[in-house]
C-alpha cells in the first residue's frame, strides 16, 4: 500500500511535469502566434503610447500583381510605455478592421484621439477582391476597440477607393488629402487626381477644392507632412523631377507654392516615409526610385530643414541599415520607429520580399539601436503626445510626433500613361530569381 502510494506520488509528479511542459509548449505556441506576418502598404498611427499598424498586403507571391493580393484587416500595436528589444517587440493584436485595407493612410484626431482611415483600397479580408460596399472613411476608437463608419455630409463620390495617398489632419480636426488614384485592378478604368479633398471631422462635412492654377500635377505615392505653420510639405511621388522642387500647400489660405530646396542632391522616390522632428526637420527614409521599384532611392535617408529649405544627408552607417519601401515610420521622442515594408532590391515583378522587422533609429546620433527605452527618449513627467503639430503648441513642445507612412507603390497601379509605359519597361528587366543564398535581408 505504501509502495503504491509512493508510486502514485511519483506518477503524479511526473504527470504534473508533463502537464506543465504541455502548458509551456502551448504558451510558447500562442506566443509565436502573436507575431504579425510580414506585410507592406499598411498604415500606422501613434495613439497615446500605443503605436498601431492597420492592415496591409500579406501577399508573398507578387506584390505588383493585383490579382495575387492578400489584403488583411489585422490591427497590431506596440505599447511604447515600457522597454523592449527590437528582436522581440511586444506585439498585441486588436480588433480587426471591417475590411481588408491597403494604400491608404490613418490620422489621429487631436480632438478625441480617434483614428480616421481615409481613402485607400478596400477588400474582402484576405482576398484580392475589392469590397464594393465599403465606406470611404473608417473610424477607430482605440479605448474600446470599436470600428465605425461616419455619415459624411457632401461626400464627393469621386473619392471612393482613392488610394496611394497620404492625408494629414490639422489641430482643428480637418483632414487634407491631395490627389491619388482610384485604380484598383487591371481591368477597371481609373482616374488620377490632383484635387484637394477636405474632411472636417468636427462636422463630418466634405469639400473638394477647385483645382488651383498652381496646383501640382497628379501624383501618387508621395509623403505629406504638416508643419506647425499650417503648411503641408509634399515630398516624392510619381513625377519625373528631383526632390529639389517641393510642392507645399498652405492650409490657412489654400494656396499652393513650390519651394526650391538647396543642399545635398536627393534622388527621386516613391513609397518612402517621412517624419517631422521637434527641430522642424523632415526626415525621409527608404522608398524606391520613381521609375524602378527594384532600385532603392538614394540616399535612402535624408533630412530637410524646413526653415532654410536645405537638404542634408545624415551619416547613417550603410551597414545593417534596412532598405525598405511601403514601410511605416513614426517618430517617438528621438526614436524613429521603422516597421514592416518591402525590400526594394528584391521587389521585382515576380517576387517580393516582405519584412516584419522593427528598426529604431536614434535621430540625435543617427545610430540604429536594438533596445527601446521610453525613459531615454522622453522626459519622465511629460506624457503629452502631439501627433499633429499645430500653430499654437508646436516647436516649444518637447515632443512633436511626426508620423509618416509610406504610401503606394504599385508600379502598375497608378497613373495612366506613365504607369503603362513604365510597366512595359519594367517587364524587360530580368526577373529576380530567389535562391537560398541570395538574401540581403537584415
Ligand atoms: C492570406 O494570408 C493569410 C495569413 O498568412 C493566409 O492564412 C491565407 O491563406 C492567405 N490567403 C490567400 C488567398 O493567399
Ligand atoms: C474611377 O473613377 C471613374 C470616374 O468616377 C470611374 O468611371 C471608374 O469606374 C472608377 N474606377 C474604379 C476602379 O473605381
Ligand atoms: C468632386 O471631385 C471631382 C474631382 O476632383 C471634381 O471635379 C468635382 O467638382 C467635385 N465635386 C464637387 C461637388 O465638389
Ligand atoms: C528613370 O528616370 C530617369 C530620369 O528621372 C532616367 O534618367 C532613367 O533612365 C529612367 N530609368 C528607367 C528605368 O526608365
Ligand atoms: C558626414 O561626414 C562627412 C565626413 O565624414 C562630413 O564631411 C559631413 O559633414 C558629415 N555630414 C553630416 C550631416 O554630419
Amino acid at each position: 500500500m505504501l509502495l503504491y502510494k509512493i508510486f502514485f506520488t511519483m506518477n503524479f509528479f511526473q504527470n504534473i511535469q508533463s502537464f506543465l511542459l504541455i502548458i509551456i509548449l502551448l504558451f510558447s505556441f500562442v506566443n509565436c502566434q502573436n507575431i504579425p506576418n510580414p506585410r507592406s502598404q499598411q498604415t500606422s498611427s501613434l495613439i497615446g503610447n500605443r503605436l498601431y499598424f492597420f492592415s496591409g498586403d500579406l501577399s508573398t507571391t507578387d506584390s505588383h500583381n493585383d490579382s495575387a493580393s492578400n489584403v488583411t484587416n489585422e490591427v497590431w500595436y506596440l505599447d511604447l510605455s515600457s522597454s523592449f528589444n527590437t528582436a522581440t517587440p511586444p506585439w498585441r493584436k486588436d480588433v480587426g478592421m471591417p475590411i481588408g485595407y491597403n494604400l491608404g493612410a490613418s490620422c489621429v484626431s487631436p480632438i478625441d484621439n480617434s483614428v480616421f482611415l481615409v481613402g485607400g483600397r478596400m477588400y474582402i479580408p484576405n482576398t484580392a477582391n475589392i469590397n464594393l460596399g465599403s465606406s470611404p472613411v473608417y473610424v477607430f476608437n482605440s479605448n474600446i476597440s470599436l470600428w465605425t463608419t461616419p455619415n459624411i455630409i457632401g461626400f464627393n463620390s469621386s473619392f471612393k477607393m482613392r488610394n496611394q495617398i497620404q492625408p494629414v489632419i490639422d489641430n482643428y480636426g480637418k483632414i487634407y488629402t491631395f490627389g491619388g488614384t482610384n485604380y484598383t485592378g487591371f481591368n477597371a478604368s481609373y482616374v488620377d487626381y490632383n484635387d484637394m479633398n477636405i474632411l472636417d471631422t468636427t462636422s463630418m462635412t466634405w469639400s473638394t477644392l477647385a483645382i488651383y492654377t498652381n496646383a501640382p500635377p497628379t501624383f501618387v505615392s508621395y509623403t505629406a507632412t504638416l508643419l506647425p505653420t499650417g503648411i503641408i510639405v509634399y515630398i516624392g511621388g510619381y513625377k519625373d523631377t528631383l526632390t529639389r522642387s517641393i510642392q507645399t500647400f498652405n492650409t490657412k489660405n489654400y494656396n499652393w507654392s513650390t519651394k526650391v530646396a538647396g543642399g545635398d542632391n536627393i534622388g527621386t522616390r516613391v513609397s518612402h516615409s517621412a517624419v517631422l522632428t521637434q527641430n522642424g526637420e523632415i526626415i525621409i527614409y527608404g522608398g524606391s526610385i520613381w521609375n524602378d521599384t527594384t532600385k532603392p532611392a538614394t540616399p535612402y535617408i535624408a533630412k530637410l530643414d524646413t526653415s532654410s529649405w536645405m537638404w542634408s544627408i545624415p551619416n547613417l552607417s550603410q551597414i545593417n541599415s534596412p532598405q525598405l519601401c511601403d514601410h511605416s515610420a513614426t517618430l517617438y521622442g528621438d526614436y524613429m520607429i521603422i516597421a514592416f515594408g518591402q525590400i526594394p532590391s528584391k521587389s521585382s515583378m515576380s517576387y517580393a520580399s516582405l519584412s516584419n522587422n522593427l528598426y529604431i533609429l536614434d535621430v540625435k546620433s543617427y545610430i540604429l539601436v536594438t533596445s527601446f527605452n521610453p525613459n531615454q527618449t522622453l522626459p519622465p513627467n511629460k506624457s503629452t503626445t502631439n501627433q499633429t503639430p499645430s500653430p499654437d503648441n508646436n516647436l516649444n513642445n518637447y515632443l512633436i510626433i511626426g508620423i509618416g507612412v509610406a504610401v503606394g507603390i504599385v508600379l502598375l497601379g497608378g497613373f495612366s500613361v506613365v504607369g503603362f509605359l513604365l510597366y512595359k519597361k519594367q517587364n524587360q528587366y530580368p526577373k529576380f530569381i530567389p535562391t537560398p543564398g541570395t538574401t540581403d535581408r537584415i
